[in-house]
């Protein structure tokens, strides 16, 4: 147990000055004891997932090559994803998807930001949900107390492409700090069983 956590910071949009990616891209800025964190830049790289090129007997693509090796670094991972019609982006389905047959992800903690705003007709939750579902495939640890609806309108984003705002950042160092108590607690848990057998 080295006794820091590995965050890997995944953003579930693709496009420019978007509020979860300037969620995530605030996520990397501040500086949590214990905690560091990479931010996940391949989405719009990835191909469209087919199970023919996903076989142990043929070359796998480089960009998923890269998310199963980031993915594999990292000890937990944050999400932070719009809603579109009633669902996931595709794209961002597309890399969960690449998930399931890497595996890497299986037993990992993993927790969502859901940034949808007052307006947003379901306010997220269908994306939510629906992440929950596809999480549940790939074997993650939802980290239930990690997850955090904190709303971010498209002011809140500095010339800087960072959010400054306390009442944003204040609950996302929070989500931080409980993803990587849980990457602690299954360490230790991992360690008993290790020391016990
Ligand atoms: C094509 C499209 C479909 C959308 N569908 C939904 C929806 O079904 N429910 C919802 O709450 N918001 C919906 N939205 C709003 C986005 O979730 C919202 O604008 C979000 O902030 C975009 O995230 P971003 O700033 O990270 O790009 C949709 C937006 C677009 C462009």
């Amino acid at each position: 147990m080295s006794g820091t956590s590995e965050i890997l910071l995944v953003s579930g949009s693709l496009r420019s000055g978007s509020t979860n990616g300037a969620l995530l891209n605030t996520a990397a800025a501040l500086t949590l004891p214990g905690i560091t964190t990479t931010s996940y830049r391949g989405l719009a790289d990835l191909p469209h997932f087919n199970p023919d090129d996903d076989r142990p007997d043929a070359p796998l693509d480089p960009a998923v090559r890269e998310l199963r090796a980031i993915l594999a670094a990292s000890d937990a991972v944050l999400f932070s994803t719009p809603e579109y019609a009633g669902g996931l982006p595709g794209s961002f389905k597309n890399l969960l998807d690449w998930t399931v047959g890497g595996g890497e992800t299986y037993g990992m903690p993993v927790a969502w930001i859901n940034t949808a705003g007052p307006a947003a007709p379901s306010g997220g939750a269908d994306a939510e949900a629906e992440l929950a579902r596809v999480l549940g495939y790939t074997g993650a640890e939802i980290v239930a107390a990690a997850c955090r609806r904190i709303p971010v309108a498209r002011e809140a984003i500095g010339a800087d492409g960072l959010i400054a705002d306390p009442a944003i950042r204040d609950p996302l160092a929070e989500a931080l700090r409980t993803l990587a108590a849980a990457v602690a607690d299954g360490a230790a848990a991992r360690h008993r069983v290790s020391a016990s057998g």
